[in-house]
């Protein structure tokens, strides 16, 4: 077993546990609320309950996909902790990826001011980045996470059997923050990717919290380093919204790492030689980006959090392990970006 320990909270890493009762004994509610979605609920509902001797488990079950992470879907389970007579010490339990992390999160911090949380991610995003750091949100029409709050589980339980189960483009959607991990903080990560079956080794799973942690435990709050993190987002975010998150969220990451490695080159801020590093890297993974037009996805750069009228907060590597936050105008963005379209 691995554990990495954050100021307020452990995360536990392992292939498999046998029950989670230990990692709750501290937890004085009786009574565990779950939250997850068909897939899981289908594939390891009976897994999860054998885990369990000493609380009763009550089932919220959202449809699978980013659909589901609504302001309205959040309230739902509001009241489904409300006509289940739920309490402070009981425990709000996330089962899922990225999504249901988020969700979770979010309600277990609205409510009554803040439930028990434990997250138990079953996808490589949710247990390399949302369970990680105690960002929570949900969508509102067309704006993605707009809504959200800072709010740390009491632990984390990351199982790589689960990752198992997951199809391609779950797994493409993991490497591309996988890959991200590997360029802003360790390069090992980079390193284990050609080996297919890296993902389920919990020392990678724990090598990329570690680099996740260093960012958090230094900037909560994403005011300065841990928008280090949003290393490819930029764009991620426009290409998810433009194709209606037909594009998984790693997937556009990829995308939008070689966007700014591509801008970087141009601008002389980034080493031209991580542009060949970073094709074998999608070399090693099997995957082609594919072409997407700056026009195309324009508008919705203009909704990233880290932005103002002027300009953006962009994430950059002069280098392997050598991010460098920019503040960069509209118009200087633009021109890199379109001037090194293929
Ligand atoms: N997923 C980026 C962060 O937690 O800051």
């Amino acid at each position: 077993m691995k554990t990495v320990c954050l100021p307020n909270y452990n995360i536990y890493i392992d292939r498999s546990f046998d029950n989670y009762d230990r990692f709750l004994s501290d937890l004085k509610g009786n009574k565990l609320f779950v939250v997850t979605d068909e897939n899981v609920y289908f594939l390891y509902k009976d897994t999860f309950e054998s885990k369990i001797k000493n609380k009763d488990i009550f089932w919220y079950v959202l449809i699978d996909g980013d659909c589901s992470k609504t302001s309205e879907n959040a309230l739902n389970i509001v009241d489904f902790l409300i006509k289940n007579k739920a309490k402070r010490e009981d425990v709000l339990v996330s089962f899922g990826g990225g999504v249901i992390t988020d969700i979770t999160g979010f309600v277990a911090s609205i409510y009554m001011r803040g439930i028990n949380l434990v997250h138990i991610p079953t996808t490589i995003i949710g247990q390399i980045d949302s369970a990680i750091g105690g960002k929570t949100s949900v969508n509102y029409e067309h704006y993605k996470n707009v809504i959200g709050t800072f709010y740390d589980p009491k632990l984390v339980i990351c199982e790589t059997n689960y990752l198992k189960t997951l199809n391609q483009h779950e797994i493409l959607n993991g490497h591309g923050e996988l890959i991200k991990t590997g360029l802003i903080g360790n390069i090992d990560i980079l390193n284990s990717l050609d080996n297919n079956d890296a993902v389920y080794n919990p020392l990678l799973i724990s090598m990329a919290i570690e680099v996740k942690k260093g960012f958090v435990v230094n900037d909560y709050f994403d005011k300065s380093v841990r928008n280090t993190l949003n290393f490819g987002h930029t764009i991620g975010h426009a290409i998810e919204t433009l194709t209606n998150f037909e594009v998984s969220h790693g997937e556009a990451v990829i995308i939008g790492m070689l966007k700014s490695i591509e801008a970087g080159i141009y601008l002389g801020i980034t080493n031209p030689k991580l542009l060949n590093n970073f094709s074998e890297i999608l070399k090693n993974i099997g995957y082609n980006v594919p072409k997407i037009k700056y026009s195309d996805y324009e508008k919705y750069l203009f909704m990233d959090k880290k932005s103002n009228d002027e300009g953006i907060r962009f994430v950059f590597l002069e280098d392997i392990l050598k991010p460098k936050i920019e503040i960069i105008s509209w118009s200087k963005l633009k021109d890199a970006l379109v001037n090194t379209e293929k």
